[in-house]
């Protein structure tokens, strides 16, 4: 038979929370216990780039990460992959006399290249970028006839917060109510234009992989933690609302203060897990990273700083590792918050903070 592959590449931004997810309800199609709310990055700094291959000659399915093979056995991407491979169909090249049918799919192997330009899995949602972008290659390769809210759901299933990667701007992850998590998908709240004033600041530290997995933590916090029930029941269901209302209206001192609160609630519940989860202090015990009292120096920062300007300048957001993002209101803020940073936190050999990493527009497609 004549030889031929067939390729596709991707790329996809990772996403920010500003209303958290933590906690599943379902472990297996990672369904969350709460809503959640984030904002899309400029695919020009912190994205993934996939390649996806197609070809007779592949016997086994295979993926490459930043260059080195990885396992594809988990349960993750085998889910991923079966969910596009069940929706596939059919694709015709004629310039390369290539045929495929919808059944051939089930049948033919893929190899697939991805890179990040980020740390992976140093808490700044690698996985999230890595599993939206493998979900939408595929589909784009099989010819998967789907909306991105439907595709949001399979690469749920990769990684929970992958689904918020699928659109640009403000993007609302609904938990849903269904066992088979049919309406757990993302939704996009505001495009990236909606807000365009906003400047994002990473601190990005080295490529130190995270101490506790999100999936052990979560599993972890919810067995144990009394503060999450209330956090997922309460608190969570109210700030969604207002935060939704802070995007539309473009107020910025709302929405700081629900970013920065629910920040230090996730952190909280962390720390209510029993063994206690220490993302934001406990990463000061190796080299080459920002100190976990050097991230709560951060806090102390913008708390002081908000607070004499007499209305929010920056919001602060610490995922599951030791980065701080930063929100600046605007560009001068966003100066001002740099000169800052750069002053207490120098990147130097000690800490290796590789960069600050500008979100030029902030958010982006
Ligand atoms: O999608 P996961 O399993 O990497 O979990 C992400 C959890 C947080 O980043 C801490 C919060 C979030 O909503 O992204």
């Amino acid at each position: 038979s004549k030889k031929w592959v067939l390729m596709v590449t991707a790329q996809t931004p990772t996403n920010i929370a500003v209303i958290k997810y933590w906690g599943k309800r379902d472990e297996n199609l990672i369904l969350a216990i709460n809503d959640s709310i984030s904002v899309t990055l400029d695919p020009a700094h912190l994205c993934t780039t996939t390649t996806v291959a197609v070809s007779p000659d592949f016997d086994q399915d295979r993926m490459w990460l930043n260059g080195k093979e990885i396992s594809l056995a988990g349960g993750r991407y085998q889910n991923c992959l079966r969910e596009i491979r069940a929706r596939a169909s059919d694709v015709e090249d004629e310039k390369k006399g290539i045929k495929i049918t919808k059944n051939d799919w089930q049948n033919l192997h893929v190899h697939v290249a991805s890179y990040n330009n980020f740390p992976t899995a140093a808490g700044l949602a690698s996985s999230a970028a890595g599993f939206a972008c493998l979900v939408f290659s595929l589909a784009k390769l099989m010819n998967v006839q789907e909306d991105n809210g439907r595709l949001s759901a399979i690469a749920r299933q990769g990684s929970g917060s992958a689904c918020r990667s699928l659109f640009g701007g403000f993007v609302k992850w609904v938990m849903g109510k269904e066992e088979d998590g049919s309406d757990s998908i993302a939704v996009p709240l505001v495009d990236e234009k909606h807000w365009d004033e906003l400047v994002i600041i990473i601190a990005v530290v080295s490529s130190r992989q995270k101490e506790t997995s999100s999936t052990s933590g979560m599993r972890d916090t919810v067995e144990t933690s009394s503060l999450i029930e209330h956090r997922a029941k309460e608190v969570v269901p109210k700030r969604i609302i207002k935060m939704e209302e802070a995007i539309q209206n473009r107020d910025f001192p709302t929405f700081a203060q629900l970013t920065c609160s629910d920040s230090n609630q996730f952190h909280a519940v962390c720390m209510d897990t029993t063994p206690p989860i220490f993302y934001m202090n406990d990463t000061s015990h190796r080299q080459k990273v920002l100190t976990g009292c050097q991230l709560f120096r951060i806090i102390g920062c913008v708390e002081k700083w908000n607070c004499s300007e007499g209305t929010p300048q920056v919001a602060y957001t610490f995922d599951a590792g030791p980065n701080a993002v930063l929100i600046s209101r605007n560009r001068k803020a966003a100066t001002l918050m740099l000169q800052r940073l750069l002053f207490h936190f120098p990147p130097n050999s000690d800490t290796d903070l590789n960069s600050y990493v500008i979100g030029d527009k902030s958010i982006l497609k």
